[in-house]
Order: structure tokens, then C-alpha cells, then sequence
């Protein structure tokens, strides 16, 4: 499943420049720790922790002027698209001990390194792996898998939009996704039903909908409202989940109503894993 990492911008290698100084002399920055590849080498990990690590102070699309220390303003480090596009020479770079200027790369990153693009370039975790390197064992709380048909109880956890829009099949929803038991449940572990999902748009319209037995829930919710002109949810939004008194929220605004772009049963962009109901 390929996620839309390029919707998200890194604040944090900016905040650490603020921090830094941009034009001091730089400190070869901590080394990466303890690396486990054998599952993989990705751009989620440990690719884009290396590229904050040392690169993004000067490579950073962000940066103008001075702020960049002369590097070039067609290299940068700051996205998975960006740095896949640079990854080759990065990799000549780091490899020879050339960049960051003084060098300061372990031999631990420099082989992730040269393993990611030997391995293609890959933008996704390795299986069992979150965004922090750390080991992720997968569960289903509720012990069900879906295996029915196709259906409003479907494939709990999996992407239905981009499914539904590569096969050119299945209700076109504007948001989807499952509300699920536990933050690593894997897909077609069915989730949790009966919560409610409040998302507060930005022009202050909440729309309110309820997951079904599977805990997948999707908007427009039924063919009726979706031929009818229903109001788009406007971005950027917030969530509540409710359930029996207990609240759980999403703080950060976003913008992707794809919610399973980002809670798979590993996390992707900053998510801590799935859609949990609150307990
Ligand atoms: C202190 C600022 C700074 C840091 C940190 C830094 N670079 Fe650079 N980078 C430069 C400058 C200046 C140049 C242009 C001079 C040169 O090529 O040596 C450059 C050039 C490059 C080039 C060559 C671009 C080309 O046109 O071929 C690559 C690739 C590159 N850097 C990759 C990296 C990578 C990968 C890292 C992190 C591992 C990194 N840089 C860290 C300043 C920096
Ligand atoms: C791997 C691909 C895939 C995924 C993932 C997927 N769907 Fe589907 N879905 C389909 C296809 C294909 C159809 C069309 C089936 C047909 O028309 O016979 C469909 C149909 C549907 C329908 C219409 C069923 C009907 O009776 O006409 C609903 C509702 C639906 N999906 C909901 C979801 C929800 C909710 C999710 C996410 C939790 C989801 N789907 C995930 C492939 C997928
Ligand atoms: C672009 C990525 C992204 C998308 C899309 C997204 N989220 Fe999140 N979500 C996050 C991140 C990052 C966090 C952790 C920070 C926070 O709580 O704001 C989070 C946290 C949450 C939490 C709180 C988790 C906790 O700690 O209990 C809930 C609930 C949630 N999201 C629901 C949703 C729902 C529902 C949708 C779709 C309507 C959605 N999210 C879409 C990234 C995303």
C-alpha cells in the first residue's frame, strides 16, 4: 500500500535548525543508534531519520539564502519525493564520506543507506517495524477476521478509497476508514461498532457517523446522500471519537480525509496506528 507522504511537511529538522543556528559550524549529529534492516531498509525508517540526522540543516526545501550553508537549492532531503530524486548521488555522497561536509555517517547508516537503493528506493515501513525503528507485533483484539463479501462491513483496516478507486469499483467516498480495538490490529481484524465519529470541519460543520459492525465507517454514508448534493467536509478538520462517555481525539488538523493513509496497523505519517475507540 503506497501512502501519501508527500502531504506531509517535517516541522521537526526546522525546529532543530532554529535551535542549532543556521550558519554555526556543525556538530556531527548523534548517530542513529541500534539499526535493524533485515526486514527492509525504507524511506520511513531508518532512511528519513539518517536524512534529519545530517542532511535536512542544509538540504531542506524550506531553506533560502544563507540558511542552506551553499547547498544546492535542487537537493533536498526533506520529503520522500525529494530525496528519492537525489538518492543516487546522496548515496555517492554519504558513502565516500563527503557529505555532511566532514563526513560524521556510522558504517550502520551509510549500509542502510546503500540498502535502500539497492532495494528500490522503498517509501513504506518494513513489516513489523513502526517510523521509530521500533519492533511492532501485530494483533486483533476482537480474535474476527472479515472474510465476507464485499460490502459496507468490509475489509476493516484496509484503504477503501484507494482500493475502490484502483479497481474502479465500490462507492467513491470523500472519508473512510475503521475504528479498531487496539493501535497495531491488523487488516480485516474486525474492529469496533457502535462509536461515534465526529469530525468538526473547518467552517465549524460537524458531520457525525457511526461505525457498523465491522468499525468501518465512510462518508457520504449511503448511496442516497451521495446523489444528492451532500456538503463536503471542509479541510482542515478535527475528530472525536465517543463512546459511552469516553472521548479520544486527533489534536492535529488535517487535511487528507483518507484517514487510512496515515492509521495502518503500523502508523504511517506520525500516526501511532490505528483509528482506537476510547476507552
Ligand atoms: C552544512 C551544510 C550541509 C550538510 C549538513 C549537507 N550538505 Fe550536501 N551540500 C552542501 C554544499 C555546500 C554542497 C555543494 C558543494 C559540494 O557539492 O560539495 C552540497 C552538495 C551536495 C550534493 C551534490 C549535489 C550535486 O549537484 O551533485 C549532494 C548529493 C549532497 N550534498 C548530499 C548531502 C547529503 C546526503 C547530506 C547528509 C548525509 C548532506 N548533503 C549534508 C552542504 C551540506
Ligand atoms: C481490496 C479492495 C477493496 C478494499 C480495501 C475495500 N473495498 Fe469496498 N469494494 C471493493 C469492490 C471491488 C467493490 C465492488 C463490488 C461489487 O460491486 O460487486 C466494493 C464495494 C463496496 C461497497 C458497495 C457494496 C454493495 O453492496 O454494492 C461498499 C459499501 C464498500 N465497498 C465499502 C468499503 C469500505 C468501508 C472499505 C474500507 C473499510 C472497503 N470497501 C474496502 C473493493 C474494496
Ligand atoms: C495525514 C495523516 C492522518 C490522517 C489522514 C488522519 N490522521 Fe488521525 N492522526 C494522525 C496523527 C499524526 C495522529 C497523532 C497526533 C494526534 O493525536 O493528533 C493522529 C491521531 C488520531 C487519533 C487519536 C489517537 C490517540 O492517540 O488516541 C484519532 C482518534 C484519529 N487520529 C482519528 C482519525 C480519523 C477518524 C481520521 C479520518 C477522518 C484521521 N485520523 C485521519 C494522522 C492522521
Amino acid at each position: 500500500m503506497k501512502n501519501l507522504g508527500a502531504l506531509v511537511v517535517c516541522v521537526c529538522s526546522l525546529t532543530t535548525l532554529a535551535f542549532l543556528g543556521c550558519g554555526d559550524k556543525l556538530d556531527p549529529a548523534p548517530a542513529g543508534g541500534d539499526i535493524d534492516t533485515s526486514n527492509g531498509s525504507t524511506y520511513c525508517y531508518p532512511v528519513k531519520q539518517i536524512l534529519e540526522n545530517y542532511c535536512t540543516r542544509c538540504h531542506a526545501s524550506a531553506l533560502t539564502g544563507g540558511s542552506r550553508n551553499n547547498a544546492p537549492t535542487n537537493v533536498n532531503f526533506d520529503t520522500y519525493e525529494a530525496a528519492a530524486a537525489s538518492a543516487e548521488r546522496a548515496n555517492g555522497r554519504i558513502q565516500d564520506g563527503t557529505m555532511p561536509p566532514g563526513g560524521g555517517v556510522s558504517q550502520e547508516e551509510k549500509d542502510a543507506f546503500q540498502q535502500w537503493v539497492d532495494e528500490g528506493l522503498p517509501e513504506d515501513c518494513p513489516a513489523g517495524v513502526d517510523g521509530d525503528g521500533d519492533a511492532v507485533a501485530l494483533t486483533c483484539v476482537s480474535g474476527r477476521y472479515y472474510t465476507g463479501e464485499e460490502s459496507a462491513t468490509m475489509r476493516p483496516g484496509e484503504n477503501c478509497i484507494a482500493c475502490h478507486a484502483r479497481e474502479g469499483e465500490g462507492p467513491v467516498f470523500e472519508l473512510a476508514g475503521t475504528v479498531m480495538g487496539a493501535f497495531h490490529d491488523e487488516d480485516r481484524c474486525v474492529g469496533v461498532s457502535g462509536v461515534t465519529v465526529e469530525i468538526t470541519g473547518d467552517d465549524g460543520n460537524k458531520t457525525t457517523l457511526v461505525s457498523n459492525s465491522s468499525g468501518n465507517f465512510f462518508y457520504p454514508p449511503d448511496d442516497d446522500r451521495r446523489l444528492a448534493a451532500i456538503a463536503a467536509i471542509k479541510t482542515p478538520y478535527t475528530v472525536a471519537l465517543k463512546m459511552g462517555g469516553k472521548e479520544r481525539r486527533m489534536s492535529t488538523a488535517q487535511t487528507n480525509r483518507n484517514c487510512m493513509d496515515c492509521h495502518t496497523a503500523l502508523g504511517t505519517n506520525d500516526a501511532p496506528g490505528r483509528i482506537v475507540a476510547p476507552e
